[in-house]
């Protein structure tokens, strides 16, 4: 059942509703078999975790492991990132220093930051992953519809599978405010793992410092674990995943965008100490 004590349910679904075409909505998911194109992406070696699948997210119940996820994500979200959603992801696009040509874009959902990613850098191979074989449909939609060629993998952000010191970006938007801080620590590992040297991580969501100034807006959406979040220091967390040049710069108060590069060399005393063999080579062209 949804939570009817956040804002969202008392307040903001009601008039959010007036501008959503539910019959459409209602069309275009009976317009798809949801178990069968899911299967399509389901890995059986993927293991659901536990924070994931104990939660409701959103007010919907079974959270993103159901079709229902998938159909109204977008049109809510629209709504929901103020000043408008385009501005609000096209930080993350601005803020990318370099011209990656592999792209991996973490808890990528249905696909809309991985879409301008692969809008912004067209000739660059881009991977977008997700525990929900749901949201990759929707994702996988969007992306052929746009005449996108997208790779859309079914995985766990925190243990990915792929080679390391194989991209130049990691991205990953609205994805940190639902992990618990332990679980964004594990990303932030697997991310810097995942980078070339020189590579970079880019991380758009919730404005930490906000969310802790303005205690309401914790209460907008049924979101196990933004309290957690907003505790947190997403710049710390970059450092300990052992991030350098790491900056956060707010996206209209709500948002923030944050950079980290992985350090092109290490020193022979960091080799010592985290009992490295091999110093990083900077990745070329990067
Ligand atoms: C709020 S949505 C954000 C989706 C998309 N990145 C966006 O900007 O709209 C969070 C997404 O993260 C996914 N997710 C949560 N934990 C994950 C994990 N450990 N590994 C991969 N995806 C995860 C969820 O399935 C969901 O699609």
């Amino acid at each position: 059942m949804p939570n009817q004590d956040t804002i969202w349910e008392r307040f903001l679904s009601p008039v959010i509703r007036l501008f959503i075409n539910e019959e459409e909505l209602r069309q275009y998911s009976r317009s798809i078999d949801w178990e069968q194109a899911g299967e399509a992406f389901r890995q059986p070696n993927v293991t659901i975790p536990e924070y994931y699948s104990s939660q409701n997210f959103h007010g919907i119940t079974g959270g993103y492991l159901t079709s229902g996820a998938a159909v109204t994500y977008d049109p809510i979200t629209q709504y929901v990132l103020p000043p408008n959603e385009k501005v609000v992801r096209q930080a993350a696009i601005d803020a990318i220093a370099g011209k990656p040509r592999r792209i991996l874009d973490l808890g990528c959902g249905t696909g809309s930051t991985t879409l301008l990613l692969k809008q912004a850098f067209p000739q660059a191979e881009v991977i977008g992953l997700d525990l929900s074989p749901y949201m990759l449909v929707r994702a996988q939609d969007k992306a052929n519809k746009a005449g996108l060629d997208i790779q859309w993998v079914h995985g766990n952000a925190e243990n990915t599978g792929f080679t390391a010191d194989s991209f130049d970006l990691v991205t990953a938007s609205l994805l940190f405010h639902e992990t618990p801080p332990n679980v964004s620590q594990a990303i932030l590992t697997e991310c810097f793992c995942l980078l070339k040297a020189g590579g970079e991580v880019i991380i758009l969501d919730g404005n930490q410092k906000t969310l802790r100034n303005l205690e309401w807006l914790n209460n907008v959406f049924e979101e196990p674990y933004i309290r957690d979040f907003a505790a947190g220091n997403l710049d710390a967390w970059l450092g300990k995943a052992g991030f350098d040049a790491i900056e956060t710069h707010d996206v209209w108060v709500i948002q923030q965008v944050s950079r980290g590069m992985k350090p092109l060399r290490v020193s022979k005393q960091e080799i010592a100490e985290d009992n490295i063999t091999e110093a990083w080579i900077p990745a070329p062209g990067y």
